[in-house]
């Protein structure tokens, strides 16, 4: 079978060299993909967003699957798009990935049905905002409500720090119409987990947990990133934790969609908070995570595409979802300056043996070279019995990849190694 994967960074490379193991898949089309993924899939310039020409090209090549990995084709409606045109898919529709694409949605959803989350007020005026920033309690958080690159959440320490936030995006459009109305909540503390999870809307299945450092600097340092490394399985997240999850926010979050007439089907990222009150939910997102992916999918053992299938037939819960007992890290290299300016156009090299491990970000071919074109440009994934182990293999990998201006962190997974203790 052909199977179709729309994206092209790191986690869509993670989901394509995953669904290459089913060996009844004979092609796999990515869009846009990138240089690396070229190596796994058969590559088509056509942008994410490009909701037409990713319909015009399934007409063509009528692949027998889909996979809709990233944020924004998921919120414009490409899922819904896809089915129309006889094409099943994995990933939720338009109306169900509003989950991500309103932070105001998704606020309101989880007061309407007890979701445990920060507490907060909505705006859709910048005076009410700015009035209400001169008595709510420091550190406060603002948060345009819809979709911005990963950029439109702003802890602020100071009174005057939130408000010219909430001028950046209201008055200013940093966020173009993201930031038309925001959210201003409590400023919440604990460690953070990750929990993707596989639903069709009748059972959940959370996949194994992971740590996200999200900062670009070490020891959490620096200006937030889309991700620097990742580590699976989270410590924090221990049994208890994961059965109050479940109890408190995974199936409610389920059955709130459900009766909002907005059943979720594809992949639902629980981003949490383990606060001293308990589990408490920073964010949804409506799709895989990126770099989470790079470490959930390497210790997955079931096959992804029978998965990914039986929840767009919603027979999730005949499937038996195994994880590995071991332990995983990936480290991201990125071009040094990144997230703020950055070279690229560098030839990049990597030996054979470690290519089964490599997650390509932001590289391209030119003249049969790979070449760096992205801020991050790849991660590297190991597998091992322990995390220790899992870390220092991807730091060893990592030093034998090659490329000019190569930054990365060096403490991915310490924090994790220290609550393991
Ligand atoms: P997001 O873009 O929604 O992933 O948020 C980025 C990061 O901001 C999260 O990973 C948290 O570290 C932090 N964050 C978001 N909301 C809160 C909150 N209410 N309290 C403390 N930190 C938060
Ligand atoms: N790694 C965080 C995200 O994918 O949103």
């Amino acid at each position: 079978m052909n199977v179709l994967v729309v994206g092209g960074g790191g986690r869509e490379h993670a989901i394509i060299k995953k669904i290459r193991e089913n060996k009844n898949v004979d092609k796999i089309y990515a869009l846009p993909g990138n240089g690396g993924i070229a190596r796994d899939a058969e590559c088509h310039p056509i942008k994410a967003t490009d909701i037409e020409g990713i319909v015009d090209f399934a007409k063509k090549v009528r692949p027998d699957y889909a996979v809709v990995a990233p944020d924004d084709p998921l919120v414009m409606g490409c899922v819904d798009a896809l089915t129309n045109i006889g094409i099943p898919c994995f990933g939720p529709e338009a109306k169900a990935a509003v989950i991500e694409g309103s932070k105001v949605f998704s606020k309101n959803l989880m007061k309407k049905y007890g979701i445990p989350t920060a507490r907060y007020q909505t705006f859709d005026n910048m005076d009410d905002a700015l009035y209400y920033l001169e008595s709510a309690p420091i550190p406060t958080v603002i948060k345009a409500d819809g979709l911005a690159l990963g950029k439109g959440v702003i802890i602020a320490e100071t009174r005057e720090d939130a408000k010219e936030a909430v001028r950046e995006m209201m008055a200013d459009h940093k966020f173009g119409k993201s930031g038309d109305r925001i959210v201003i909540e409590e400023f919440l503390e604990g460690p953070e987990v990750s929990v993707l999870s596989f639903t069709d809307g009748k059972t959940v299945v959370p996949m194994i947990s992971s740590m996200d450092h999200k900062r670009a600097g070490d020891g959490d340092t620096g200006l937030n990133t889309g991700g620097m490394g990742t580590i699976a399985p989270n410590p924090y997240y221990t049994e208890e934790v994961a059965a109050r999850c479940m109890e408190e926010i995974f199936l409610p979050t389920m059955r709130a969609m459900n009766e909002e007439g907005r059943t979720f089907k594809g992949c639902l990222y629980f981003g949490l908070m383990i606060t001293e009150k308990g589990p408490k939910v920073i964010e949804y997102n409506c799709r895989f995570g990126d770099p989470e992916t790079q470490v959930v999918l390497p210790l997955l053992e079931t096959d992804l595409l029978t998965i990914m299938q039986a929840v767009t037939e919603e027979r999730l819960s005949e499937i038996d979802v195994k994880w590995s007992t071991g332990a995983a890290c990936c480290v991201v290299a990125a071009s040094d300056g990144y997230p703020v300016k950055y070279e690229k156009g560098y030839e990049i090299t990597i030996p054979d043996e470690i290519w089964p491990c490599v997650f390509v970000a932001g590289a391209a071919e030119e003249d049969g070279k790979l070449v760096t074109s992205g801020g991050r440009v790849l991660g590297v994934t190991a597998v091992r019995p322990t995390l220790r182990d899992a870390i220092d293999a991807s730091y060893d990998m990592l030093d034998e990849i090659d490329f000019a201006n190569k930054y990365y962190r060096v403490d991915i997974g310490q924090r994790a190694l220290k609550a393991l203790k």
